[in-house]
């Protein structure tokens, strides 16, 4: 079930994005990664600032969160992140379906690490493109309030339909 997150879900998120990010261990430059990967503090910014996060629910349990951010022109996905023993099941499919279904704006982005292969995969199999060096530095500027060295790591990708 899809549900609209709201501050009672708080340490439910904080424990879905932490579970998940597991996968970055190793794979994002060291330098980026830490325990817990996302702070209590960072969380509560990305939410004041605007981020809305839905979650899935499998028996009540929060097991997968993506989070959806309006910044002027554009609407970002964000923090898209799914329990690992939950993965590969389709959940991730439909938390972005059912966001992609809320954007008011035409254009859709989404940033993910370089590296993180798995999830430029997922976000191309739905219909996402990935942008030029040039366009990614510009647009992680612009829309996103991330440090200069991890735009330099990232990656956007732009919505283009749903594949046929
Ligand atoms: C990216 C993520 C949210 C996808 O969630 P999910 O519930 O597994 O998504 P779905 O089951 O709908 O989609 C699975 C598809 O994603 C891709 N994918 C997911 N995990 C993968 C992996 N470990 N290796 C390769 N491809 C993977 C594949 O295209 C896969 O399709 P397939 O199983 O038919 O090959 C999830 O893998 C995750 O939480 N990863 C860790 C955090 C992360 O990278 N978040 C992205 C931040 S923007």
């Amino acid at each position: 079930m899809i549900l609209r997150l709201t501050d009672a879900n708080f340490q439910d998120i904080f424990a879905v994005v932490n579970g998940a990010a597991v996968a970055y261990k190793g794979k994002i430059p060291a330098d980026r990664w830490k325990e817990p990967y996302m702070s209590k503090e960072e969380l509560r910014e990305e939410i004041a600032s605007g981020v809305q996060f839905y979650g899935y629910t499998e028996n009540n349990t929060l097991v997968a969160v993506m989070g959806i951010q309006q910044v002027n022109d554009v609407t970002l996905i964000r923090h898209a992140y799914t329990l690992t023993i939950h993965q590969r099941k389709g959940i991730g499919q439909k938390l972005l379906n059912y966001l992609l279904s809320l954007a008011k704006t035409k254009r859709i982005l989404v940033g993910t690490w370089e590296t993180a292969s798995w999830a430029i995969k997922f976000y191309q199999k739905h219909g996402f493109e990935p942008l030029s060096r040039e366009q990614t530095n510009m647009l992680l500027r612009k829309y996103w309030n991330i440090p200069e060295r991890q735009v330099e790591t990232s990656i956007v990708l732009e919505y283009r339909g749903r594949p046929s």
